[in-house]
């Protein structure tokens, strides 16, 4: 069955007893047991849930893996996945990265001894000379947040196997309606659900998808044992906005094109970082591993005096952080998703003060770019009379 059919189907036929095609909320802690040594399958919730389990296998089955954990948050499902290694471990992550995993990773997995470099991924041979036999995984956006640079997973997950590391990919950008990197070799794909998945901006989720027995049972002891579990209402709502998925994609991938294309003539814009542009340097790559483009991108302005005004005159797009819902949002990296991440770092990959990172909503196109058309617009003028 192809893809929208099974997003649109997520547990539909799920519920024999009465046939509902919206699967039910199972709102219990705890299940009876039948008899001593005995289970319905389902004991406390936070070990497993019947509605979480729809989720779950919903998952699994879309990202081509054995096994499906929902988590309270991306965050949660980063930190399980994390909890993995230990003390004296070492993992290759992408350069460019979400803030909070960067946090994750320096601020608390330091604390417990396990260590993270930082790389461009596809340059195997910088990664080769950062192995050392300490080194456990390679962490990796495609494409990463904000910068939209993109990794081969084919070949960086080959090399990681050759190495005996396990891949670990945050799919949070592209979806398994675009891009499922199990099925490119990666063992383990992580996402912040809260974005293209729930799809509407109110509700937040985490996903883990592993291949694998072996891996699949350490970390459903990890999800179980640390208890950042999703709710059964929340995975209810998260399943209802799965079910749309094909559609939004479609509709970010071809409004987040068309804005491109528009912020590209520009005259007060310096870069677009999107790769669905032939420009793009990840183009070619993208193109052969995803069957289509995510709706965020970032740009800049060609002076950082721009920022201010344009963030204060956009009206129907937001100015707020996260990304992947129906609603359009900006917002400012440097001091908002990426704050902390270094100055030298951010510097250095180019989080700088003139960028922008745009999620492109499925509003009409039209009204999207004459909102932007005005925004810059008036901050021109502001600055001119400055
Ligand atoms: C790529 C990526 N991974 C993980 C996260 C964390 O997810 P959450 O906010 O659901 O905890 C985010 C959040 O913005 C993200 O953009």
């Amino acid at each position: 069955m192809k893809i929208e059919s099974r997003l649109a189907q997520i547990g539909s036929i799920q519920e024999p007893k009465t046939g509902a095609v919206s699967f039910p909320v199972y709102n219990a802690t705890a299940f009876r047991h039948p008899k001593l040594g005995e289970s319905t399958g389902f004991d406390y919730t936070r070990t497993k849930n019947p509605t979480r389990s729809v989720l779950e296998d919903a998952a699994a089955q879309l990202e081509s893996g054995d096994a499906g954990f929902a988590c309270s948050s991306g965050m949660a499902a980063l930190h399980v996945v994390l909890s993995l290694f230990s003390q004296g471990d070492h993992l290759i992550v992408s350069l460019d990265l979400y803030g909070g995993t960067y946090r994750l990773l320096e601020k608390i997995m330091t604390r417990f001894g396990v260590t993270a470099s930082y790389v461009d991924t596809n340059d195997i041979d910088a990664m080769s000379e950062l192995c050392t036999p300490n080194t456990k995984a390679i962490l990796i956006e495609t494409p990463t947040n904000p910068l939209m640079m993109i990794t081969d997973i084919e070949r960086v997950s080959a090399w990681a196997k050759s190495k005996g590391l396990l891949t670990i990919v945050d799919n949070t950008l592209l979806t398994p309606f675009f891009q499922r990197p199990i099925e490119l070799g990666a063992d383990i794909v992580v996402h912040s659900a809260t974005k293209y998945l729930g799809g509407h901006n109110d509700v937040l989720a985490g996903l883990i998808v592993s291949k694998g027995k072996e891996l699949s049972e350490q970390i459903g002891f990890l999800h179980n044992s640390i208890g950042a579990v999703l709710g059964a209402q929340d995975s209810w709502l998260l399943m209802r906005g799965m079910k749309t998925l094909a559609l939004r994609m479609e509709r970010h991938q071809y409004n987040a094109t068309r804005i491109a294309e528009y912020l590209l003539e520009h005259e007060s814009i310096e870069e677009v970082f999107y790769p669905a542009l032939p420009s793009h340097p990840g183009y070619e790559v993208q193109s052969r591993q995803s069957s289509g483009n995510t709706g965020i991108f970032s740009f800049k302005v060609k002076d950082a005096r721009y920022i201010e005004p344009i963030l204060r005159h956009i009206k129907l797009i937001a100015f707020a952080e996260s990304l992947g819902g129906v609603e359009s949002l900006m917002t400012y990296p440097a001091v908002q998703t990426h704050a902390d991440i270094p100055l030298e770092i951010r510097q250095k990959v180019g989080v700088d003060d003139k960028l922008l990172r745009f999620s492109v909503g499925i509003e009409h196109v039209d009204d999207l770019i004459a909102d932007l058309d005005q925004a810059l617009a008036a901050a021109k003028r502001e600055i001119e009379e400055a």
